[in-house]
């Protein structure tokens, strides 16, 4: 759906999101669309009313995580759709972090589905639509200066810091938290310093989310591999997290 807003200035348009110019200078309007594409955007699609449930399953987790000492990009929702968040530069990582064997680790490693890994990874993709968003070592994110060396020491343990909140969240209702992918960015602060921020999103767009019992997946490999209901397991997963009636009071305001 497109946003029906148009008193704003588009600044970017990713495949799921748009950022649009803020009144404030070093603020944004994060956009959350409800198109969703897979396989390096080759398989595209709509899961209806999926930008409305990730906006505020993100705000959830930004909001939580910031009480744990993340800092993070986001200042506060501003709609059904749409957020306020502090303007970063992005680091070009996708900085993924695995509990559970699946999806290209599966493909890649050969191991089970569904293993639990002997201890959880982190690894890094560079965000390069051209090349695929290759998997890319340390070495490689050093060398060609990605990210600084306290940046990356700072992003794995933002990471460990955020799966292992995150898994307790989730295992709490009932579902495992199987990998996700954040992304980080530069915030210039009011003396002039770049910080380290959690940026992006999260959501079941970004994480593999499996319930407990069934195994049933309530996450975006619906849409990957064809499974359907795709947003009822979206709906499912705000649901549990307590956040449907948010979701209602959101709808009623617009
Ligand atoms: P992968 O197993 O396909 O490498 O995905 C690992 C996790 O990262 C999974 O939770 C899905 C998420 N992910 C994204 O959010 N965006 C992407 O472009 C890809 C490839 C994965």
């Amino acid at each position: 759906m497109a946003p029906k807003k148009t008193h704003k200035n588009k600044i970017y348009e990713g495949k799921a999101k748009i950022l649009y110019a803020a009144p404030e200078a070093g603020h944004l309007v994060q956009y959350f669309k409800d198109d969703a594409t897979a396989f390096n955007n080759q398989k595209k699609g709509v899961i209806a009313g999926k930008g409305v449930i990730n906006n505020i399953i993100s705000e959830f987790f930004m909001l939580r995580l910031a009480e744990i000492g993340i800092p993070t990009h986001f200042i506060k929702r501003l709609n059904m759709r749409e957020q306020l968040v502090h303007r970063v530069e992005i680091i070009k990582l996708e900085v993924i972090i695995r509990n559970l064997a699946a999806g290209s680790l599966v493909k890649r490693l050969g191991i089970k589905e569904g293993d639990r890994l002997p201890r959880n990874i982190i690894e890094f993709c560079l965000k390069d639509d051209a090349l695929g968003d290759p998997l890319v070592s340390e070495e490689h994110i050093l060398t060609f200066g990605w990210a600084t060396p306290d940046e990356l020491e700072q992003m794995v343990v933002y990471a460990g810091r955020i799966n292992d909140f995150m898994q307790g969240v989730f295992a709490a209702i009932g579902i495992y938290l199987v990998d996700f992918k954040i992304e980080f960015g530069r915030m210039e602060t009011k003396d002039g310093q770049l910080m380290l921020v959690l940026a992006d999103e999260i959501s079941p767009d970004s994480c593999r989310l499996w319930d407990m019992k069934s195994g049933k997946k309530l996450d975006k490999d619906r849409f990957r591999l064809d499974l359907g209901a795709v947003s009822d397991a979206y709906n499912e997963v705000a649901n549990r997290l307590g956040l449907l009636p948010a979701i209602s009071e959101t709808k009623k305001e617009e």
